[in-house]
């Protein structure tokens, strides 16, 4: 028998990778086959490789039928390769249903912090008071925790606050957000200004569960023409309206701020009908919600604010403490702890 031809010896090729190709039945041996027809050192390639080596006269007639072969069986193979796919697919759906009726798993969500919450409630009430909300920096300078809300060094005032110094002279962790009063006022003398200072404020103290080192205060501030301690007690009232209830009453007693002159704590009276009234108000039915008083002048000066021209008063609350009325908390310490059955409740 004489030599097969280059040409012949394609069509050997093509039949028998074609039968072969044929009991491929799944993906795996469908790419088994195709490493060994299509791989770096596949038959395929090979036979398209030897196209230099066939005679010259065959070589034109050899490469197109190469090429016709290496074509047929790629288009084969894909169209197999796909209906494996396919068929695996359906089969792993049949065998293991997915039953898209089931409720999903459950995402655990997070809430806001209750300290979150309380603050949120008390700037949408001074929202809609016209107060803007202004923030300040937690590191103050002495100078303006103290000795420009008019407590100079060793004013005996300053025992009213615990203070965390700082190894820096003449820095210290604000005790109170009073010190963004001088910031507010610098920024906008001689505008008239309406605004909250919500923030984070530190002191010295021991931690008990009425005390922590830090919390949370809000404080108000409003300079005007014509500024009164009507608008005071109206701003005050108005916001324990919204916050306690419609029926709130406000008390103000006289008291003791060297910022502020007058100076006045206030009360709200709580709810009679409230089982927690006694303990809430120890026996007396008024509740002390903050500390406010007229912005003295010596302070407005500070600001930059002629005492002669404006006026304003200057609030102090403390939101942790409302809330903490609110919700029956007993220890102020449960708030920065992190504590999720804590959190959860809220
Ligand atoms: N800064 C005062 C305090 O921390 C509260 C206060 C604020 C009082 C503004 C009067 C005016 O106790």
């Amino acid at each position: 028998m004489p030599e097969a031809t280059a040409v012949e010896e394609l069509a050997t090729l093509e039949s028998t990778a074609q039968a072969e190709l044929a009991t491929a039945t799944d993906e795996a041996a469908l790419r088994g086959w195709n490493t060994k027809y299509f791989g770096d050192r596949g038959a395929v390639k090979q036979a398209l490789a030897a196209i230099g080596k066939v005679p010259k006269e065959q070589r034109a007639g050899y490469g197109l039928e190469a090429n016709r072969v290496k074509v047929a069986l790629e288009t084969t193979y894909a169209a197999l390769l796909e209906q494996a796919k396919e068929a695996a697919m359906r089969k792993g759906l049949s065998e293991n249903p997915l039953d898209v009726t089931l409720p999903a798993r459950p995402l655990p969500r997070g809430t806001l912090h209750p300290a979150t919450q309380i603050l949120r409630q008390i700037y949408a009430i001074f929202a809609e008071l016209g107060f803007r909300v202004y923030r300040t920096r937690e590191v103050e300078t002495d100078e303006n925790n103290f000795e420009l809300l008019n407590m100079p060094p060793h004013h005996p005032a300053r025992d009213m606050w615990d203070t965390f110094f700082t190894t820096t002279p003449g820095q210290v962790l604000r005790t109170h957000t009073s010190p963004g009063q001088i910031h507010v006022m610098r920024e906008n003398a001689p505008h008239p200004v309406r605004v909250i200072l919500p923030g984070m404020c530190y002191r010295n103290e021991a931690i008990s569960t009425r005390s922590e080192i830090q919390f949370l205060q809000v404080e108000g501030l409003c300079i005007g023409e014509g500024v009164t301690m009507c608008d005071l007690k109206g701003v005050i009232t108005a916001f324990a309206r919204r916050m306690f209830g419609p029926e709130r009453q406000i008390r103000i007693r006289s008291s003791y701020f060297p910022f502020t002159e007058p100076s006045i704590e206030v009360d709200i009276d709580w709810p009679a009908d409230d089982p927690n009234r006694d303990r809430l108000t120890k026996g007396t039915g008024w509740l002390e919600i903050l500390g406010a008083g007229m912005v003295h002048p010596t302070v407005l000066k500070n600001g930059g604010y002629d005492p002669e021209k404006v006026t304003g008063f200057a609030f102090g609350m403390g939101p942790q403490r409302m809330l903490m009325l609110q919700r029956a908390i007993d220890d102020i310490r449960l708030f920065w702890q992190n504590d999720q059955r804590f959190l959860k409740q809220f």
